[in-house]
């Protein structure tokens, strides 16, 4: 098996996260830790046994022995930092958003493209056991033709995250951010609607709202997008950081049948002959961060497609984007945009 020297940007909460998941994986060789702070990549590169550690980029770039660049920073400099690495040569992985307009995310595929690298995006959620199970059943046939995919996700940030968390001196920026709990976990939700769909946007209706009111009104905290896919099926996605509960629900309805993941519960599907809801046996847990990177890295090493790609990036941030544009005109938004 190739070893794939790898070097981490980024070294706050998901660096940590990325440096446990290249720990275990089987074709990583832990090169650089790097982070403008010293003591957060000196901290992780001695605690995940990366060889070095620095606060200047241009080292990772230079650097003869490092592969591949995972990009754990937050949403403003993704793109950046990956495209600097991009032309250096270097595959990239990066966090979701890719980046937090659709021009810096188009230049990161034409980068990658014209180095002849890789670039993977962090939507781990597609490898959470009962995501990659209702996926089986999508292609199986077994629902028939998809009608509507149905997605509900609570995430109460302020409760979620302790109150010391790196992350909330940036989150609630939409300079940094982005925007809101739409980029934040909405891109998620936008990319396995449409990965379990297999089939791109075509139109976006958005509402966007405001709810909590410890969190800055700069940025919604909750909302709804109702999309038109292609081939007449339909997407609702509904994401929040107000609401205080919510299982992480999707519901995928096809002409022959019907499945949910009813998280954390498993999957269900309704059996016509018994009348039933039953579930379905589960894949074994393994960690999605640490699964995704893990193949990522496998795709580098035998040159293929990485698992979740650029392109699905850009697709999954452009329908943001439209229900940015759509929550603001109060109209429906074709895409692509
Ligand atoms: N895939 C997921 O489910 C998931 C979960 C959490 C966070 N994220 C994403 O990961 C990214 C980072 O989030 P986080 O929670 O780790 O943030 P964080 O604030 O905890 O950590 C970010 C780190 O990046 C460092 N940094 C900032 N600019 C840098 C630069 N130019 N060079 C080197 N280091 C730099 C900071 O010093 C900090 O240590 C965000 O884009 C976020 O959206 C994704």
């Amino acid at each position: 098996m190739r070893k794939i020297g790898v070097a981490l940007v980024g070294c706050g909460g998901i660096g940590k996260i990325h440096a446990a998941s290249l720990k275990t994986s089987p074709y990583a060789e832990l090169k650089v830790a790097c982070d403008l702070e010293a003591s957060r990549a000196r901290a992780i590169a001695e605690e995940y046994g990366f060889e070095r550690y620095t606060t200047n980029f241009d080292e990772v770039l230079k650097a003869s022995d490092v592969e591949v660049v995972v990009v754990a920073v937050p949403p403003k400099y993704h793109a950046g930092l990956s495209i600097r690495a991009l032309e250096a040569g270097k595959h990239v992985f990066c966090e979701k958003p890719m980046a937090t307009n659709l021009k810096d995310a188009k230049e990161m595929l034409v980068k990658a493209e014209k180095a002849g690298v890789k670039l993977g995006i962090d939507y781990q959620n597609r490898y959470l056991p009962s995501h990659s199970k209702l996926k089986e059943i999508v292609d199986s046939g077994a629902l028939g033709e998809l009608v509507q995919v149905r997605t509900r996700v609570a995430y109460p940030i302020l409760e979620s995250l302790p109150s010391d968390a790196p992350m909330l001196g940036w989150l609630f920026n939409p300079d940094v951010a982005g925007g809101g709990v739409l980029m934040d976990i909405g891109t998620h939700w936008t990319d396995l609607a449409r990965w379990l769909a297999g089939r791109d946007y075509a139109g976006i209706y958005a509402l966007i709202g405001h709810f909590d009111p410890r969190i800055p009104d700069e940025v919604e905290d909750t909302a709804t997008i109702l999309a038109r896919m292609e081939g007449d099926m339909q997407a609702i996605i509904d994401v929040s950081w107000a609401v205080k509960a919510s299982m992480w629900l999707i519901e995928i309805y096809g002409t022959k049948g019907t499945a949910m993941a009813n998280l954390p519960q498993g999957v269900l599907v309704y059996d016509k002959e018994k009348q039933d809801w039953v579930n379905v046996e589960m894949p074994p847990w393994e960690e999605p961060h640490a699964k995704l990177l893990n193949l990522f890295l496998k795709s580098v090493a035998e040159d293929k497609e990485p698992p979740v790609s650029g392109e699905d990036g850009y697709k999954s941030l452009e329908a943001v984007i439209a229900a940015y544009k759509s929550a603001e005109k109060a109209a429906e938004i074709k895409l692509p945009l």
